[in-house]
């Protein structure tokens, strides 16, 4: 927690005040949410944020953050958002809780991509130590299962006792597994775009930025 509250704290620290800011979901954005609201009661701190997620949102609204919708502000200065992997290449896996399709289109209306791990999130091949999440339209979720096998992963739908989880879209998630990780991420994700009923992928390439690493110590290291 410390590592990844430390990030979370170092990257609320960067924004600059009138800032328009997209808010990532997950327990690392957590503490930046934190962090902001605190610069917004001790320094005045003025800025504006679209939230990526019902949760956030509740997040934010509780603490007292000023939201937006992409409606209002459809250009961002800044996002903070957590990831569950990163490549040496700033590639990421993003999704592990739900909200890749909002969290991407956010991202891509951001100036930068601010994004918040600690440590053992940074691997040498995507799809590792983590399953890659597609958001599906629920209708075409068994055809696109199959089309997934074909590319080389296990696909399994994401929920409970055998119901499926739903996202802030209405959709469903196939996270896939790949044996041997994702050898060619850009491919992939081209790939997965031509899919008919695949609304959106966790892979986030060219859109990171700064990546904020967080250390067990507190510290933190910035690439
Ligand atoms: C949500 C995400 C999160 O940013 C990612 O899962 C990291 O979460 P956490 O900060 O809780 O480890 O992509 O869709």
């Amino acid at each position: 927690m410390q590592a990844k509250r430390a990030a979370g704290r170092h990257a609320a620290d960067l924004v600059a005040s009138g800032a328009r800011l997209g808010l990532g979901t997950g327990s690392t954005v957590y503490f930046a949410l934190e962090r902001l609201a605190e610069r917004v009661r001790e320094e005045g701190l003025d800025l504006v944020g679209v939230p990526t997620s019902v949760q956030t949102e509740k997040e934010a609204e509780r603490l007292g953050l000023r939201l937006t919708t992409l409606d209002r502000e459809p250009r961002l200065d800044l996002t903070i958002d957590g990831a569950d992997e990163v490549d040496s290449e700033r590639r990421l896996i993003k999704g592990g809780g739900g909200a890749l399709l909002r969290e991407k289109v956010v991202a891509a209306a951001s100036e930068e991509l601010v994004v918040i791990v600690e440590l053992s999130k940074v691997v040498d091949r995507l799809g590792t130590t983590f399953r890659l999440p597609v958001e599906v339209v629920p209708f075409a979720c068994t055809p696109v299962s199959g089309r997934l096998k074909d590319l080389g992963c296990e696909p399994q739908v994401r929920g409970a006792d055998g119901e499926p989880s739903v996202t802030d879209n209405g959709n469903w998630i196939l996270d896939c597994t790949f044996p041997e990780g994702i050898a060619d991420p850009l491919g992939l994700e081209v790939e997965l775009d031509r899919i008919p009923g695949v609304v959106e992928c966790g892979l986030f390439i060219g859109l990171a930025g700064r990546i904020v690493i967080g250390h067990d110590d507190g510290s933190v290291e910035v690439r």
